[in-house]
């Protein structure tokens, strides 16, 4: 009787390693589409507000990844649940603000996503933290900081 309990006890935690090693496998079929949209020449946020190079260069390092549409894909965007959880990141990510959305706004949607902005990055709030686990060079310095609240400001003032 002892025996056999003891044989069916490795078979069941056998099983239950066979049936997650399964899903995990399974899940790997799932492509979720990628952000990767091709910005017609001339129309890009960088283009219509004459970003800076110095703020272009901090913006696609920390933001864009999530706020535009086109995502820097690393090579474990391959495996599942990463994949899923990029994906949830940048579909939040974006439906806040979208860089490349945002040249055809009016002034007063425009004012209000600068204010969003600035206040994000002075909150410390932004990029996420989880996303920094991975980015570390994606954290802002606090020369970085200023350049981007001192430019998104100028920007207010000047809609
Ligand atoms: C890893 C993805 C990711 C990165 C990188 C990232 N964000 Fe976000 N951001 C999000 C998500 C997700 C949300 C929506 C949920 C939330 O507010 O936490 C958001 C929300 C926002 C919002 C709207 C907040 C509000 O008031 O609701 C602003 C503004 C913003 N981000 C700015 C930035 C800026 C500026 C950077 C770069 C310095 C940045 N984000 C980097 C994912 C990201």
């Amino acid at each position: 009787m002892e025996g056999i309990r003891k044989k069916n006890a490795i078979s069941k935690s056998k099983l239950i390693f066979m049936v997650l090693l399964t899903v995990l496998l399974l899940i790997q079929l799932a492509r979720p589409e990628k952000n990767t949209t091709a910005t017609p020449a001339g129309k890009a946020f960088v283009d219509t507000f004459k970003v800076g190079e110095q703020v272009n260069a901090i913006l696609a390092v920390s933001c864009y990844d999530c706020h535009s549409n086109n995502t820097n894909y690393p090579w474990y965007s391959e495996i599942q649940p990463m994949a899923w959880l990029m994906e949830k990141h940048i579909l939040d990510g974006k439906e806040k603000l979208n860089f490349d959305d945002l040249p055809p706004y009016g002034s007063r949607r425009l004012n209000s996503k600068f204010t969003q902005i600035t206040k994000q990055i002075e909150q410390d709030k932004m990029p996420l933290n989880s996303y920094l686990w991975l980015h570390e060079g994606a954290r802002l310095r606090m020369e970085d900081k200023k350049l981007l609240i001192d430019y998104f400001n100028s920007l207010a003032d000047n809609e």
